[in-house]
Protein backbone atom coordinates (compact mmCIF):
# COMPACT_ATOMS: atom_id res chain seq x y z
CA UNK A 1 0.00 0.00 0.00
CA UNK A 2 1.50 3.46 -0.80
CA UNK A 3 0.97 6.78 1.25
CA UNK A 4 -1.17 8.80 -0.14
CA UNK A 5 -3.02 10.30 2.60
CA UNK A 6 -1.28 12.11 5.48
CA UNK A 7 -1.94 13.91 8.66
CA UNK A 8 0.72 16.80 10.38
CA UNK A 9 -0.01 17.54 13.45
CA UNK A 10 1.20 20.46 14.70
CA UNK A 11 0.91 21.96 18.27
CA UNK A 12 1.27 26.19 17.59
CA UNK A 13 0.32 27.70 15.29
CA UNK A 14 3.31 29.92 14.55
CA UNK A 15 5.27 26.10 13.91
CA UNK A 16 2.23 25.74 11.49
CA UNK A 17 1.83 29.04 9.41
CA UNK A 18 4.14 28.91 7.15
CA UNK A 19 4.14 25.38 6.02
CA UNK A 20 0.04 25.47 5.52
CA UNK A 21 0.62 29.02 3.71
CA UNK A 22 3.77 27.65 1.93
CA UNK A 23 1.86 24.49 0.64
CA UNK A 24 -1.55 27.01 0.23
CA UNK A 25 -3.71 24.30 2.72
CA UNK A 26 -6.94 25.76 2.87
CA UNK A 27 -8.80 25.78 6.61
CA UNK A 28 -11.20 23.17 6.25
CA UNK A 29 -14.19 24.36 9.37
CA UNK A 30 -16.47 21.38 9.23
CA UNK A 31 -13.69 18.88 9.95
CA UNK A 32 -13.43 18.70 13.92
CA UNK A 33 -16.66 18.88 15.78
CA UNK A 34 -17.54 22.67 16.46
CA UNK A 35 -17.38 23.07 20.13
CA UNK A 36 -13.47 21.85 20.20
CA UNK A 37 -10.43 24.60 19.59
CA UNK A 38 -8.82 22.66 16.92
CA UNK A 39 -7.84 23.64 13.38
CA UNK A 40 -7.42 21.83 10.29
CA UNK A 41 -5.89 23.06 6.86
CA UNK A 42 -6.59 20.63 4.30
CA UNK A 43 -4.91 20.29 0.35
CA UNK A 44 -3.58 18.22 -2.26
CA UNK A 45 0.75 17.87 -2.79
CA UNK A 46 1.34 15.93 -5.99
CA UNK A 47 -0.54 12.69 -5.37
CA UNK A 48 -1.31 13.10 -1.76
CA UNK A 49 -3.90 14.25 0.43
CA UNK A 50 -2.55 16.83 3.36
CA UNK A 51 -4.27 17.33 6.43
CA UNK A 52 -2.53 19.64 9.02
CA UNK A 53 -4.45 20.11 12.35
CA UNK A 54 -3.09 22.31 15.25
CA UNK A 55 -4.43 22.47 18.87
CA UNK A 56 -6.03 26.02 18.63
CA UNK A 57 -6.01 28.69 21.31
CA UNK A 58 -6.70 28.19 24.82
CA UNK A 59 -10.35 29.24 25.37
CA UNK A 60 -11.02 26.96 28.77
CA UNK A 61 -8.66 29.29 30.78
CA UNK A 62 -9.11 32.47 28.40
CA UNK A 63 -5.72 33.10 28.46
CA UNK A 64 -5.52 32.61 24.15
CA UNK A 65 -2.38 30.99 24.03
CA UNK A 66 -1.92 27.84 22.47
CA UNK A 67 -3.16 24.70 23.35
CA UNK A 68 0.06 22.78 24.36
CA UNK A 69 0.65 19.81 25.95
CA UNK A 70 -0.46 16.40 25.86
CA UNK A 71 -4.06 16.36 26.54
CA UNK A 72 -4.83 18.64 23.55
CA UNK A 73 -2.45 16.95 21.47
CA UNK A 74 -4.11 13.44 21.92
CA UNK A 75 -7.66 14.36 21.86
CA UNK A 76 -7.03 16.42 18.54
CA UNK A 77 -5.15 13.88 17.06
CA UNK A 78 -7.76 11.31 18.13
CA UNK A 79 -10.41 13.21 16.80
CA UNK A 80 -9.04 13.73 13.33
CA UNK A 81 -7.77 10.02 12.44
CA UNK A 82 -10.84 9.29 13.77
CA UNK A 83 -12.95 11.78 11.01
CA UNK A 84 -10.74 9.78 7.85
CA UNK A 85 -10.95 6.58 8.92
CA UNK A 86 -14.96 6.87 7.90
CA UNK A 87 -13.94 8.68 4.65
CA UNK A 88 -10.68 7.78 3.51
CA UNK A 89 -8.01 6.53 6.61
CA UNK A 90 -5.00 8.49 7.21
CA UNK A 91 -2.17 6.14 5.99
CA UNK A 92 0.78 7.91 7.83
CA UNK A 93 0.68 10.55 10.79
CA UNK A 94 3.49 13.19 11.44
CA UNK A 95 4.18 14.59 14.34
CA UNK A 96 5.97 18.34 13.70
CA UNK A 97 7.23 20.66 15.79
CA UNK A 98 10.11 22.17 18.11
CA UNK A 99 11.50 20.75 20.99
CA UNK A 100 14.51 20.87 23.46
CA UNK A 101 17.65 18.86 22.18
CA UNK A 102 20.37 17.32 24.15
CA UNK A 103 23.59 18.35 23.17
CA UNK A 104 24.99 14.89 25.16
CA UNK A 105 23.55 13.19 21.96
CA UNK A 106 24.71 15.92 19.23
CA UNK A 107 21.90 18.32 19.37
CA UNK A 108 22.66 21.69 18.36
CA UNK A 109 20.32 24.74 17.56
CA UNK A 110 17.96 24.39 14.22
CA UNK A 111 18.81 20.57 14.15
CA UNK A 112 15.79 18.40 12.55
CA UNK A 113 15.75 15.17 14.17
CA UNK A 114 13.45 12.22 13.29
CA UNK A 115 12.24 10.17 16.06
CA UNK A 116 12.94 6.86 16.53
CA UNK A 117 10.57 6.29 19.56
CA UNK A 118 8.86 8.10 22.44
CA UNK A 119 8.63 8.22 25.74
CA UNK A 120 7.08 10.48 28.95
CA UNK A 121 9.42 11.60 31.46
CA UNK A 122 6.84 12.89 33.89
CA UNK A 123 4.31 10.07 34.54
CA UNK A 124 6.13 8.31 37.24
CA UNK A 125 4.05 5.43 39.03
CA UNK A 126 5.93 3.60 41.66
CA UNK A 127 3.63 0.46 41.22
CA UNK A 128 5.64 -2.53 39.35
CA UNK A 129 2.70 -3.48 36.89
CA UNK A 130 1.91 0.60 35.81
CA UNK A 131 5.83 1.69 35.62
CA UNK A 132 6.14 0.80 31.93
CA UNK A 133 2.80 2.06 31.28
CA UNK A 134 3.62 5.65 32.97
CA UNK A 135 6.80 5.20 30.54
CA UNK A 136 4.76 4.01 27.57
CA UNK A 137 7.84 3.65 25.19
CA UNK A 138 6.12 3.61 21.52
CA UNK A 139 8.21 2.70 18.93
CA UNK A 140 7.97 5.80 15.60
CA UNK A 141 7.80 3.92 12.33
CA UNK A 142 10.76 3.43 10.99
CA UNK A 143 12.71 6.14 8.58
CA UNK A 144 16.15 5.91 8.24
CA UNK A 145 16.31 6.55 4.24
CA UNK A 146 14.19 9.49 5.08
CA UNK A 147 16.67 10.91 7.19
CA UNK A 148 19.71 10.13 5.03
CA UNK A 149 18.02 11.97 2.39
CA UNK A 150 16.87 15.49 4.29
CA UNK A 151 19.84 15.10 6.54
CA UNK A 152 18.24 14.43 9.77
CA UNK A 153 19.16 13.22 12.65
CA UNK A 154 17.38 10.39 14.59
CA UNK A 155 16.43 10.00 18.26
CA UNK A 156 14.19 9.32 21.26
CA UNK A 157 12.13 12.33 21.82
CA UNK A 158 11.07 12.45 25.55
CA UNK A 159 7.91 14.43 26.40
CA UNK A 160 6.29 16.25 29.36
CA UNK A 161 3.86 18.68 30.27
CA UNK A 162 6.88 21.19 31.22
CA UNK A 163 8.81 23.52 29.49
CA UNK A 164 11.66 23.12 32.22
CA UNK A 165 12.39 20.18 34.22
CA UNK A 166 13.50 19.13 37.53
CA UNK A 167 16.00 16.49 39.22
CA UNK A 168 13.52 13.52 38.64
CA UNK A 169 12.74 14.61 35.09
CA UNK A 170 15.98 14.66 34.08
CA UNK A 171 16.89 10.98 35.46
CA UNK A 172 13.69 9.68 33.25
CA UNK A 173 15.01 11.61 30.25
CA UNK A 174 17.94 9.69 30.68
CA UNK A 175 16.50 6.57 31.10
CA UNK A 176 14.55 7.28 28.40
CA UNK A 177 17.97 7.82 26.17
CA UNK A 178 16.42 10.92 24.73
CA UNK A 179 18.02 12.52 21.82
CA UNK A 180 15.33 15.38 21.98
CA UNK A 181 12.40 16.48 24.94
CA UNK A 182 8.78 18.07 23.66
CA UNK A 183 5.80 18.73 24.92
CA UNK A 184 2.83 16.08 22.80
CA UNK A 185 4.95 13.60 20.95
CA UNK A 186 4.21 10.41 22.96
CA UNK A 187 0.66 11.85 23.14
CA UNK A 188 -0.01 11.78 19.97
CA UNK A 189 2.17 8.24 19.36
CA UNK A 190 -0.38 6.90 21.86
CA UNK A 191 -3.65 8.50 19.96
CA UNK A 192 -1.99 6.95 16.58
CA UNK A 193 -1.75 3.27 18.17
CA UNK A 194 -5.45 3.35 18.74
CA UNK A 195 -5.91 3.96 15.30
CA UNK A 196 -2.96 1.71 13.93
CA UNK A 197 -1.57 4.53 12.01
CA UNK A 198 1.92 4.42 11.26
CA UNK A 199 3.62 7.81 13.07
CA UNK A 200 6.83 9.52 13.50
CA UNK A 201 8.08 13.18 14.69
CA UNK A 202 10.05 15.82 12.54
CA UNK A 203 11.22 17.76 15.61
CA UNK A 204 13.40 21.29 15.27
CA UNK A 205 15.33 22.16 18.43
CA UNK A 206 14.50 25.41 19.82
CA UNK A 207 16.71 25.16 22.68
CA UNK A 208 19.70 22.85 24.39
CA UNK A 209 17.95 21.29 27.75
CA UNK A 210 21.28 20.19 29.12
CA UNK A 211 23.14 23.68 28.14
CA UNK A 212 23.43 26.40 30.13
CA UNK A 213 20.62 28.91 29.26
CA UNK A 214 17.24 28.51 30.51
CA UNK A 215 14.41 27.11 28.21
CA UNK A 216 12.25 29.22 27.77
CA UNK A 217 14.23 32.21 26.91
CA UNK A 218 16.35 29.99 24.14
CA UNK A 219 12.96 28.83 23.17
CA UNK A 220 11.42 32.56 22.38
CA UNK A 221 15.28 33.24 20.97
CA UNK A 222 15.29 30.40 18.50
CA UNK A 223 11.02 30.09 17.18
CA UNK A 224 11.00 32.47 14.44
CA UNK A 225 14.10 30.35 12.86
CA UNK A 226 13.12 27.15 13.92
CA UNK A 227 9.61 27.60 12.43
CA UNK A 228 11.67 28.71 9.43
CA UNK A 229 13.63 25.34 9.41
CA UNK A 230 9.96 23.56 9.79
CA UNK A 231 8.61 25.05 6.32
CA UNK A 232 11.33 24.35 4.08
CA UNK A 233 11.84 20.71 6.02
CA UNK A 234 8.51 19.15 5.79
CA UNK A 235 7.31 19.87 2.12
CA UNK A 236 10.87 17.60 1.74
CA UNK A 237 9.40 14.65 3.76
CA UNK A 238 6.29 15.17 2.37
CA UNK A 239 7.46 14.78 -1.42
CA UNK A 240 9.81 11.64 0.09
CA UNK A 241 7.01 9.60 1.96
CA UNK A 242 4.35 10.49 -0.92
CA UNK A 243 3.44 8.00 -3.14
CA UNK A 244 5.90 5.48 -0.97
CA UNK A 245 5.34 2.08 1.07
CA UNK A 246 6.03 2.02 4.51
CA UNK A 247 8.86 -0.05 4.05
CA UNK A 248 10.57 2.33 1.66
CA UNK A 249 11.39 4.78 3.97
N1 LIG B 1 9.67 22.65 22.74
C1 LIG B 1 10.76 23.36 22.43
N2 LIG B 1 11.68 23.28 23.40
C2 LIG B 1 11.18 22.48 24.37
C3 LIG B 1 11.64 22.02 25.62
N3 LIG B 1 12.83 22.37 26.09
N4 LIG B 1 10.83 21.22 26.33
C4 LIG B 1 9.63 20.88 25.87
N5 LIG B 1 9.13 21.28 24.71
C5 LIG B 1 9.90 22.08 23.95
Amino acid sequence: MTITNVVVAIAMEAEASPFVNHLNLQPDLSFFPSETPFRAFRGKHNNCHLTVITNGKDEVHGTGVDNVGTVPAATATFLALQKLKSDEPADLLINAGTCGGFQRKGAAIGDVFLTTAVANHDRRIAIPSFTPYGIGRIESTSVEKLAAHIDAKLGVCTTGNSLDFHELDSHHMLENDASVKDMEAAAIAWASEIWSTPHFGVKVVTDIVDGEKPSHEEFMENLGTAAEKLQSTLPKVIDYVCDKKHDEL
